[in-house]
């Protein structure tokens, strides 16, 4: 099914969902295995593509987001205590998601240095101080993205060993109909 049923996300959901969750981990560990590793092959190779994920990221986010929307009243439901502490971080998730290809294009273009996205400069660069400044928050936005990943990847382990529900499986699929 390409659509959420209350039982299980669908697999365009699935897709968005592990495509984005690749591509922002690659993202992040090339910079923080490159901070403990100074200029280790992995982090060599995907740095010159840094800016090109990161587009990527904010294409699907986008995607994503319309998609979420039109299915939010056929989605799975949370449950129990913590239905809006999961509900909640989801969302803060999909801001954080969409403020780091925001943050970072604006720091580049405000810097002057432009926007070059797959291969393509999108934008000549500007002398824009507040732009430059609002993606200086860039740095900050992928720590808390980082706690929020670590605490959600956390959660999802908890669901499937501890609770033993069907949290982890409905969002790895495909559910028999
Ligand atoms: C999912 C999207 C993105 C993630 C997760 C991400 C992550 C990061 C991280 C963790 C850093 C290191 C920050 C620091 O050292 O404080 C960084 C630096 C940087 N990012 Fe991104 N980024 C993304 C998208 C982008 C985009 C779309 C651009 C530009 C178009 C961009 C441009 C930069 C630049 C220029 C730096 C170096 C900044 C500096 O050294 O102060 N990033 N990014
Ligand atoms: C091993 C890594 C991961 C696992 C096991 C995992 C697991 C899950 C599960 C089980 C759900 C469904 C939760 C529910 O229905 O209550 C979910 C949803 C979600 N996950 Fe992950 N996840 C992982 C990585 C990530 C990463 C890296 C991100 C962010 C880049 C992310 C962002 C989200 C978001 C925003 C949702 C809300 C549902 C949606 O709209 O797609 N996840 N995840």
């Amino acid at each position: 099914m390409l659509k959420d049923s209350p039982r299980a996300y669908g697999r365009l959901t699935r897709t968005l969902h592990w495509l984005v969750a690749v591509l922002v981990v690659t993202q992040l560990s090339s910079v923080f295995v490159n901070a403990v590793w100074k200029d280790n092959a992995f982090s060599q190779a995907i740095f010159p593509w840094h800016t090109t994920i990161g587009g990527g990221v904010l294409i699907l986010m986008t995607a994503r987001t319309l998609w979420a929307l039109s299915q939010r009243r056929q989605r799975p439901r949370h449950a129990g205590r913590l239905q809006r502490l999961a509900i909640g971080g989801h969302i803060v998730m999909y801001a954080l998601l969409i403020l780091m290809p925001l943050s970072g294009a604006l720091m580049t273009w405000g810097m002057g240095y432009g926007v070059h996205v797959f291969g393509k400069a999108w934008f000549e660069g500007a002398d824009a101080p507040w732009a430059a400044s609002f993606g200086g928050l860039h740095g900050t936005f992928a720590w808390l993205l980082t706690l929020m990943i670590v605490g959600h990847v956390c959660m999802a382990l908890y669901h499937h060993f501890r609770l033993r529900d069907g949290t982890l499986r409905r969002m790895l699929g495909p559910t028999p109909d």
